[in-house]
């Protein structure tokens, strides 16, 4: 395809569903709905959205139009939390977080030095991704700059938005995972200047977590962070309880595990902080003055027997919350699986996820989360046209439980609670078909025609 065709527009028609703001706190005006929708991309962005018919009868009548009627087009999921490395670290049996780590996870990120390994595996990360409708993630690469270069080569040539950072980490863990602060700090700073806003690729500072780094590694990622104020951060907080034990052993000086973040500077908008489980109420509350979001991790907690997070404690803080995967601790690359796990670690506490609630969050919350809102996570003018196609109906079990369901809402509680890939009819990044069948949908429609 030309470049000029690639600037002509196109229409995606189906079920369109976006939202604008949290449907709990916003009630019905979060939400934008068109039963028979039509998106009208150009150049890879969104140029309008909305009722099909008058925005069809607006274009030139050989503008091609793939039509996904009856299915619903959402907004791509956004992965704020998940871990490149450890596609073949996923269910490991029998351990909690620091041995799980030891035992599994640093064995495996070793692989990660051999340049060819983490080019294959980065093939298979970005087709998973996508099969899931998952458009954009915030990944963690292992300790090898190599593993960033394979990861944003291949994100570079999928077009896709990906955030993502070499880990820094240069105690308690094996020789061969660990840099030092220098190297750390210099291998970060080139990773930058090579991928940070090249295309669409973004750049993620990424202490691991506390006990990884020693003080003056921290300390080099706080100076990393102030001469790279656009990058974001990502690290862990607060997952497990012998974790924050260890935290407190290694910090001595330090009032919680919070502040040793806080101290070396590590705290700000732009910061994603894996876990949050076990924080007090004055973690929290700097937390929420620092304006850092918390990633709440279901399929992890539950599988590494982390905890329970409590959302209704962290959003009354005033803390802002992203929900990821956290492959490998988690144990699905569905976000449609993450919302369904999040419902029922909220039900063990007498918390609700409603499905709306749900559906904003993959999407539009997890832009917030990232303060993308302005390019993805939404149909609204100007946005990248990164989508999803969702089928309710696509195993013999949900046909048949949609047999029963009368409304938007039933839908999408349906489709959160059984979901998966299988329910992932198509995958657009930037107005493109990038998964479903394999030819780009022939116009099966043509407008006026
Ligand atoms: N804390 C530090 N590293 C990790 C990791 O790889 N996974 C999880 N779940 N927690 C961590
Ligand atoms: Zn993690």
């Amino acid at each position: 395809m030309s470049r000029e065709d690639f600037r002509l527009p196109k229409v995606l028609r189906g079920r369109l569903l976006w939202f604008t703001a949290d449907p709990i706190e916003a009630g019905e005006r979060a939400q934008h709905y068109f039963e028979d929708g039509a998106l009208v991309v150009e150049g890879g962005y969104v140029r309008r959205a909305g009722e099909a018919g008058p925005l069809l009868a607006s274009l030139r009548p050989e503008t091609p139009v793939e039509d996904h009627r009856p299915h619903l087009i959402m907004p791509g999921f956004i992965d704020p939390h998940i871990h490149f490395p450890q596609t073949q670290v996923i269910a490991s049996f029998g351990a909690q977080l620091l041995e799980w780590l030891q035992k599994y996870t640093f064995v495996e990120e070793q692989r990660y030095s051999d340049p060819a390994h983490c080019a294959r595996n980065a093939r298979f990360f970005f087709d998973e991704l996508l099969r899931n409708g998952t458009t954009t993630a915030v990944a963690f690469c292992s300790v090898h700059p190599e593993s960033v270069d394979a990861f944003f080569a291949e994100s570079a040539r999928r077009n896709t938005l990906m955030v993502a950072g070499k880990v820094l980490m240069d105690r308690n863990a094996p020789e061969g995972l660990r840099d030092t602060p220098e190297r750390g700090y210099a291998e970060t700073k080139v990773l930058i200047e090579k991928w940070h806003k090249r295309g669409r690729q973004l750049y993620a500072i990424a202490p691991r977590f506390a006990i990884s780094s020693t003080e003056a590694q921290l300390e080099a990622a706080g100076a990393l962070a102030r001469e790279h104020k656009d990058c974001h951060i990502e690290t862990h907080l607060s997952e497990n309880e012998a974790e924050i034990a260890v935290v407190r052993q290694l910090f001595p000086w330090s009032r919680d595990y919070t502040d040793v973040y806080a101290h070396y500077g590590l705290l700000g908008p732009k910061t994603l902080l894996g876990h949050c489980i076990h924080l007090s109420s004055r973690e929290r509350s700097v937390l929420a003055d620092a304006g850092s979001v918390a990633v709440f991790c279901p399929t992890s907690n539950l599988f590494i027997g982390s905890g329970l997070f409590d959302w209704r404690a962290t959003r009354e803080a005033g803390m802002r919350i992203g929900l990821g995967t956290d492959i490998g601790g988690g144990t699905s690359y569905s976000m449609l699986r993450t919302a369904a796990e999040a419902y029922k670690v909220l039900q063990l506490q007498r918390q609700n996820l409603a499905a709306a609630q749900a559906f904003h969050a993959i999407t539009r919350g997890n832009a917030e989360a990232l303060g993308l809102e302005g390019l993805i996570g939404s149909f609204e003018p100007g946005r990248a046209c990164d989508a999803v196609v969702l089928d309710a109906t696509a195993t013999p079990a949900m046909r048949h439980r949609m047999e029963t369901a009368r409304t938007l809402n039933e839908e999408l509680f349906i489709l959160m609670t059984m979901g998966s890939d299988r329910n992932v009819a198509a995958t657009y990044v930037m107005g493109e078909k990038v998964q479903g069948s394999r030819e780009p949908s022939a116009p099966k429609a043509v407008v006026r025609a």
